[in-house]
C-alpha cells in the first residue's frame, strides 16, 4: 500500500486550481483512473478529482441521479452524485447506460451500501451519448454467445474487462518470469519456408494473383513469380528459430501469434493464438518439465495478487472453485508420468467400469482430451505432466529415447483444459534427426540451416511452447477460447 501511495504522489500533480490529474513526464495531462480511486480513495477524501467513465448505470430518484462509471481500470464502477444543482442536471440523468461522461467533482465518504467513497459531481459533460435504438449492451445480463457476435463492444462488460486485464497480467508475468530466470526475449519471424511442426496445417502467403490461379486447370505454379520466390507460410511455431537463438544465446524465449490451418471447430482452438516458447541450452527433459511448472505457479501467484477483483468475479459467476483452484495448483507438485503409464491408468479405468470413453484407448494413438480430461480432472485431481510419447505422432524434432520407439516429449495436461503445453527435448544428433524428417515427408534441403546446429557445436537442449489463450481460459474459469482472445480468428471466421 505504501508503494502505491508514493507512486500516486510521484504521479499526480495538484494544479493551481485544485484538480488532480496524472502528470506524465511528457507533460500530458490525463485523468484520474478510477483504480487509483479505489486505491488511494481514503487520501483523497475531500480533494477534487477529475475522471471519465461508461456508465453502466444511470438511476434518477427525484432531485438526484446516481451514475455509476466504470473506466476499463479496474472491475469496480465509482458511484457519481449528481444533485439538482448541476447545471445540466436534467440532461445527465435522462441519459442511458453505455454513455460515456466526464466528471469533475469532490471525493467524499459514502453514505451508501458497497462502497467507501463516491464522488460528488460538480460538473458532468455528457462526451459520448448512446442512442436509445440499437445499442446492444443494455443492464441485463447477456450472453456470452451473444457477445461473441460484437466483439468491438464486448470489452465494456464486467466479464471481458475481467478477462482482458488477466491476459495483459498473464503475459506481463510471463516477461518477468522468464527475464528473472536469465532467458532473453527473441522475437522470430511470423512468414516462414518451415513447417515447425511438420504436420501441414499452415496458411500460405503469397502475391500471386490466386484468381489467374484458380481457372480450373491443374498447373505448377512457378515461384519464381512469388514474393519469396518459393512456397511461405505463416509460422506455427517460433520453435526452430527460438532453437537457433539458443545456440547462440543459451536461453531465450519467443511470444508472439502463430497461425494453424486445423479444421477444428472446437472450444480450445484458435485459427491464430500466442505462444510462449522458452528454449534453453543444456536442459534435458526433466530441466524443461522444472521450468515449465515453476513458470505456470508464477503466473498463478502473480494474478492471484495482482488480480483478485477480477477473479472474485468470474468466480462468482463462471467457476465457483476458481480461487481456491488456483491456490491449490500454486502449492501442488505436478504429477509426471510416462504415456505408457498414462494407457495403463485408462485402460484400467474402462476395465473396472469406472468410465466409458468414445474413442478407444490403444497404445501407439494420442490421447483424446476425453483421455486427457480423466487423468486430471477424475485421477489425479491436477495438473498432469505425460512424457515419452510414441514417436509415430509426435513432431520430427523431439529426441528419440534409446527404445528407438518413444520420444522425450512433454505434455502438461491441466484441469478442464487438456493441454495447456507441449514440449520436449531436442534431438541433437543429425543422423537421427534427418531420419525423422525423412519419415515425415519434410525436405532436408529446406531445413538444413535447422541441420546445421547439430553440425556445427551442438549441445542437448530443450523448450516449450504454451498456449496463452488456454492458459488464459484456466484461470478465468471461461470455457471457450473464442471468449479470451478480442478479436478470435476460427474456420469461416476472420471478422472484425
Ligand atoms: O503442442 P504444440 O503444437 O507445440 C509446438 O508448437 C511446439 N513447437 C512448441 C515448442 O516446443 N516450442 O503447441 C503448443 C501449445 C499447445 O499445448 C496448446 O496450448 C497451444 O500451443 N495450441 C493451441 N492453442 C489454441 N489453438 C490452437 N489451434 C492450438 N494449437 C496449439
Ligand atoms: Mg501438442
Amino acid at each position: 500500500m505504501r508503494g502505491k501511495n508514493n507512486q500516486l504522489k510521484r504521479d499526480l500533480c495538484y494544479s493551481f486550481d485544485g484538480f488532480f490529474w496524472f502528470f506524465l513526464s511528457k507533460g500530458i495531462f490525463i485523468m484520474t483512473l478510477i483504480k487509483s480511486l479505489f486505491s488511494d480513495g481514503q487520501e483523497l477524501i475531500n480533494k477534487e478529482v477529475s475522471l471519465f467513465g461508461w456508465a453502466r448505470s444511470v438511476r434518477r430518484s427525484k432531485n438526484v441521479a446516481f451514475l455509476a462509471l466504470n473506466d476499463g481500470s479496474t472491475q469496480g464502477t465509482i458511484q457519481v452524485v449528481c444533485d439538482e444543482n448541476l447545471a445540466n442536471f436534467e440532461e445527465v440523468s435522462g441519459k442511458l447506460a453505455g454513455t460515456c461522461f466526464s466528471v469533475d467533482g469532490v471525493v467524499v465518504k459514502s453514505m451508501g451500501k458497497g462502497q467507501s467513497i463516491e464522488i460528488q459531481a460538480k460538473k458532468v459533460v455528457v462526451e459520448g451519448d448512446v442512442s436509445s435504438e440499437g445499442y446492444p449492451l443494455q443492464k441485463k445480463a447477456t450472453s456470452l454467445e451473444f457477445l461473441r457476435e460484437i466483439p468491438h463492444l464486448r470489452a465494456r462488460t464486467n466479464t471481458f474487462g475481467a478477462v482482458f486485464r488477466l491476459r495483459h497480467s498473464i503475459s506481463f508475468a510471463t516477461h518477468q518470469f522468464f527475464h528473472q530466470e536469465n532467458f532473453y526475449y527473441m522475437n522470430t519471424p511470423i512468414v516462414t519456408a518451415s513447417d515447425c511442426e511438420g504436420a501441414g496445417e499452415l496458411f500460405r502467403v503469397t502475391t500471386l494473383d490466386l484468381d489467374k490461379l484458380a481457372d480450373g486447370e491443374k498447373k505448377k505454379v512457378d515461384y519464381n513469380f512469388d514474393f519469396y520466390k518459393k512456397p511461405a507460410y505463416l509460422t506455427v511455431s517460433g520453435q526452430l528459430n527460438a532453437e537457433a537463438m539458443a545456440m547462440g544465446l543459451g536461453r531465450v524465449y519467443t511470444f508472439g501469434p502463430t497461425f494453424r490451418a486445423e479444421n477444428s471447430h472446437t472450444s480450445r482452438h484458435l485459427s491464430e493464438f500466442w505462444m510462449v516458447e522458452p528454449e534453453a541450452a543444456g536442459f534435458d527433459l526433466n530441466d524443461n518439465m522444472d521450468l515449465a511448472e515453476n513458470y505456470l505457479k508464477y503466473l498463478i501467484n502473480f494474478i492471484l495478487k495482482e488480480n483478485p477483483e477480477e477473479l472474485a468475479f468470474l468466480a462468482q459467476h463462471y467457476q465457483k472453485d476458481l480461487v481456491e483452484s488456483l491456490e491449490k495448483v500454486r502449492s501442488s507438485n505436478f504429477v509426471r508420468l510416462t504415456y505408457t503409464e498414462a494407457i495403463s491408468i485408462l485402460e484400467e479405468a474402462m476395465k473396472n467400469k469406472k468410465v466409458k470413453f468414445e474413442y478407444k484407448v490403444a497404445y501407439g494413438t494420442d490421447l483424446q482430451s476425453e483421455h486427457e480430461r480423466y487423468l486430471t480432472d477424475v485421477h489425479f485431481k491436477g495438473p498432469v505432466f505425460v512424457t515419452d510419447y510414441p514417436k509415430s505422432f509426435k513432431a520430427f524434432y523431439m529426441k528419440l529415447n534409446d527404445d528407438n520407439e518413444t520420444v522425450r516429449a512433454m505434455d502438461l495436461l491441466i484441469p478442464g483444459i487438456g493441454e495447456l503445453i507441449g514440449g520436449s527435448q531436442r534431438e541433437d544428433n543429425e543422423e537421427k534427426l534427418l531420419a525423422r524428417m525423412k519419415d515425415a515427408h519434410l525436405d532436408p534441403e529446406t531445413y538444413d540451416w535447422y541441420l546445421q546446429l547439430r553440425r556445427f557445436g551442438s549441445i542437448k537442449h530443450s523448450g516449450f511452447g504454451m498456449g496463452l489463450e488456454r492458459m488464459i481460459m484456466y484461470v478465468t474459469g471461461m470455457s471457450n477460447i473464442r471468449d479470451v482472445i478480442a478479436f478470435p480468428r476460427f474456420p469461416g471466421s476472420a471478422e472484425f
